[in-house]
């Protein structure tokens, strides 16, 4: 028995019964960053959405532990109670409700599960502009629709806002850093490096080793069609970037 904060073993993933994921393994332990990489179309996105609980991701065999937890019987709304947040690849807006009471509906209800006091709505308002300024957003964009006519830097950093606030367990951010120009870059590396801590940790999903200057890794995996295929310390990355994913034949 290992005592990883997020254990994958074996896992097979299928989506419209196609195989996917074929095998996958991966441990985390609290305190740690492991990268994922790999190709399009390796299964990444994939990795991260059936951690999640994505609606038409199915299981066909192997278990994903998250904190002790066997998520394969838990919704999506109750891994995110447990601790364990996604950052989209593709965010999406939802227009009409306002980032502001979003944020403040996910954190009261981590509070309530984890039996604290929500934080009054002062207090709220006060952590919550930290954390835009943090990730260099004025406070208006608490005021418009969640993600609403956002630019596509601006959504990435929106995700890490959403992660600093909420505090998860385990981070999984999915190409948290494609589309950003080297600014936004390094503010959404400075989030992730100050979100680090030795209770949490995160799982970078990213095509490409840029990131990874910024925020270095205690483990980099490479995920080509379906399995990990390699493992290594942050100086795979930098291999990778140099020679591409090509020489790691599965
Ligand atoms: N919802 C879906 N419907 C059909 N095929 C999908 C779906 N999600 C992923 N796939 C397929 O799974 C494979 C892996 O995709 P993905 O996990 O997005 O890869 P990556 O994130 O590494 O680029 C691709 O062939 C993709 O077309
Ligand atoms: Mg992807």
């Amino acid at each position: 028995m290992s005592n990883a904060l997020l254990e994958v073993d074996s896992l097979h993933v299928e989506v419209d019964d196609k195989p996917i994921l074929k095998g996958l393994g991966i441990a985390v332990q609290a305190g740690e960053v492991h990268a994922v990489m790999g190709p399009n179309g390796a299964g990444k996105s994939t990795l991260a959405n059936v951690l999640a609980g994505r609606p038409g991701y199915a299981v066909t065999s192997g278990a994903m532990i998250f904190d002790g937890v066997d998520l394969a019987d838990r919704l999506p709304e109750e891994r995110a109670l447990l601790g364990l947040f996604l950052a989209f690849q593709y965010p999406v807006e939802i227009p009409g409700l306002s980032n502001m009471e979003f944020l403040k509906a996910a954190i009261d209800a981590r509070a309530k599960h984890a039996g604290l006091d929500e934080p009054s709505a002062a207090d709220f308002i006060k952590r919550a502009r930290e954390a835009a300024g943090r990730v260099g957003l004025s406070a208006d964009f608490l005021r418009r629709g969640v993600n609403e006519g956002f630019s596509g830097g601006e959504k990435k950093r929106n995700e890490i806002l959403q992660m600093l606030l909420l505090q998860p367990r385990l981070a999984v951010l999915d190409e948290t850093d494609s589309g950003l120009d080297i600014d936004a870059l390094q503010v959404v590396a400075a989030g992730i490096n100050a979100f680090r801590s030795a209770n949490n940790a995160v799982l970078l999903v990213t095509h490409y080793q840029r990131l990874l200057n910024y925020v270095v890794p205690d483990r980099v995996h490479v995920l080509a069609d379906g399995r990990i295929v390699r493992s290594g310390d942050h100086t795979l990355a930098e291999q990778l970037e140099q020679k591409g994913y090509g020489w790691l034949a599965s």
